[in-house]
């Protein structure tokens, strides 16, 4: 089974708090995004291996440490994942960035593929599937399937906002994929949306609605 990491950082939380709001407007929520993706992956990337290189600074010559192992990627997931992506790209600039996209039918709640493109060598690459939502979790394990079909098994799923139901699906659907979340909320509405959540995320992050 998978593991799910939340992370109660203080400044996590308070962040996610004012994107719940009702009155945070687009601009606000859209910084406040790229903020918790930034601290989430800093903590998500963690136990990246690293390697012992020699490096010679202004004073001598010393033993440093450098990223190795597998390089990384980032798939956000259309469309409220590219809110996720500036962050990453900031702080891990040589990750490759694939797409995926998919909607959710508004009377099945079913996820419907319209656009998929990884790079080319996704396959040797660890990658980090970005959604803040985790609803159902159809779209998130409809992503990871896509993705495994190219034969990448080094996944991992950062969301904000988990609801039980998403976090069960995704487990029993890939039960290799550890999930990390800011939140686990309390169930879905008859909408199926995250309640208390934050809303669409797409639309307040776009402004569409
Ligand atoms: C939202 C969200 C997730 C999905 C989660 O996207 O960004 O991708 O719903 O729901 P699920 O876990 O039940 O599949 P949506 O389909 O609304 O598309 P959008 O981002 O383009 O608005
Ligand atoms: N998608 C969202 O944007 N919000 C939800 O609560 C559920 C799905």
């Amino acid at each position: 089974m998978s593991k799910v990491v939340v992370f109660d950082h203080p400044l996590i939380q308070h962040k996610l708090s004012i994107m719940r709001s009702k009155d945070t407007g687009t601009k606000e929520f859209r910084e406040l995004l790229n903020e918790i993706a930034m601290l989430m992956v800093y903590e998500v990337t963690r136990d990246l291996p690293t390697e012992e290189v020699e490096i010679e600074t202004p004073i001598c010559v010393c033993k440093a440490k450098q990223l190795a192992g597998k390089k990384l990627g980032i798939v956000p997931i259309l469309r409220a994942g590219l809110g996720m992506v500036d962050a990453v790209t900031k702080l891990i600039p040589a990750a490759r960035v694939g797409h995926i996209g998919l909607y959710r039918d508004p009377e099945t709640h079913e996820p419907h593929e319209y656009y998929c493109k990884l790079p080319d060598d996704a396959e040797n690459r660890e990658l980090l599937v970005l959604d803040p939502m985790l609803a159902t979790g159809g779209s998130a394990s409809d992503a990871i399937t896509l993705i495994k079909a190219r034969g990448c098994n080094h996944i991992r799923l950062v969301n904000l906002i988990a609801a039980p139901e998403g976090v069960a699906k995704v487990q029993q659907d890939h039960p290799d994929v550890d999930i990390y979340i800011a939140a686990m909320d309390d169930h879905l509405n008859e909408h199926a949306y995250i309640v208390p959540g934050l809303g669409d995320a797409g639309d307040r992050l776009f402004g569409t609605k």
